[in-house]
């Protein structure tokens, strides 16, 4: 198997099930236009998440990373109306695009973009009190292990917490790995073993954007 038969599986997946959507693709459209890495979440990924909020019946989720909103648009629109998404990104730049992005989606109501390293902001919301159905953690890979712990300090009861990118081409098992990123993701699943909170899985993934997985994780008390 190929990348290149990946992609075109991807590619029947979502014209067939996931389905061409106008404001997801103008999302894309605009942050390769304003210059940001080609790093969303796939549409049947997208989905995926879109889905597990929906069986969560999530009425509050917070994400990590932003972007250009692509995955918090797929994320917003399963929840109801009262609903929120908090999420949080670093790069103004980013977040900008996000900003147009999301107001598009006709979404800018339920959706709070904080703009700050998401280690400052964090403390903030657990300041202010607030608490999620669902967690997102999808910003930069080294800090996996600390956005984890502050996923559970801010979950309610029977929340979920999924992390993106964590298998890495498979970089994952190599314990010598010097890459911060890979040093992270390992550090991460160390806690999740000693982690008697959680119950656990990652599930590889290939499709249009490579060989990477997410883990899902819920938090049982
Ligand atoms: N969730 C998005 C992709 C996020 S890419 C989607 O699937 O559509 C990772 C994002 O995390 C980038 O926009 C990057 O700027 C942001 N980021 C990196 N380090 C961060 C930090 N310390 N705090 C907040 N955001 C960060
Ligand atoms: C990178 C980040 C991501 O969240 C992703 O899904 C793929 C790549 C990166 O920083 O390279
Ligand atoms: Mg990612």
């Amino acid at each position: 198997m190929t990348d290149e038969k990946w992609t075109a599986v991807d590619r029947y997946i979502t014209e067939l099930i996931v389905q061409p959507d106008a404001v997801l693709d103008a999302a894309l459209e605009v942050s390769i236009a304003a210059g940001l890495p080609e790093i969303s979440v796939t549409p049947s990924q997208g989905k995926l998440l879109y889905l597990l909020a929906r069986i969560r019946r999530a009425g509050r989720i917070l994400e990590i990373g932003t972007l250009g909103g692509y995955s918090t648009i797929w994320l917003a629109r399963a929840l109801p109306s009262s609903g929120c998404v908090v999420t949080l990104e670093s790069d103004s730049a980013h977040a900008a695009a996000a900003r147009t992005n999301i107001a598009r989606a006709g979404l800018a109501d339920i959706v709070d973009l904080r703009v700050g390293l998401a280690l400052d902001t964090l403390p903030v919301l657990a300041a202010e009190g607030q608490r999620f159905d669902l967690t997102f953690i999808d910003a930069d890979k080294p800090n996996i292990p600390q956005y984890f712990e502050w996923a559970l300090k801010l979950s309610n009861p029977a929340a979920l917490i999924i992390v993106d990118n964590v298998v890495r081409d498979g970089a994952v098992i190599d314990a010598t790995s010097e890459d911060p990123g890979v040093r992270g993701v390992r550090r991460f699943n160390e806690l999740l073993r000693a982690d008697k909170r959680v119950s656990a899985t990652t599930i590889q993934t290939v499709g249009s954007k490579g060989y990477d997985g997410f883990t899902i994780a819920l938090v049982e008390s």
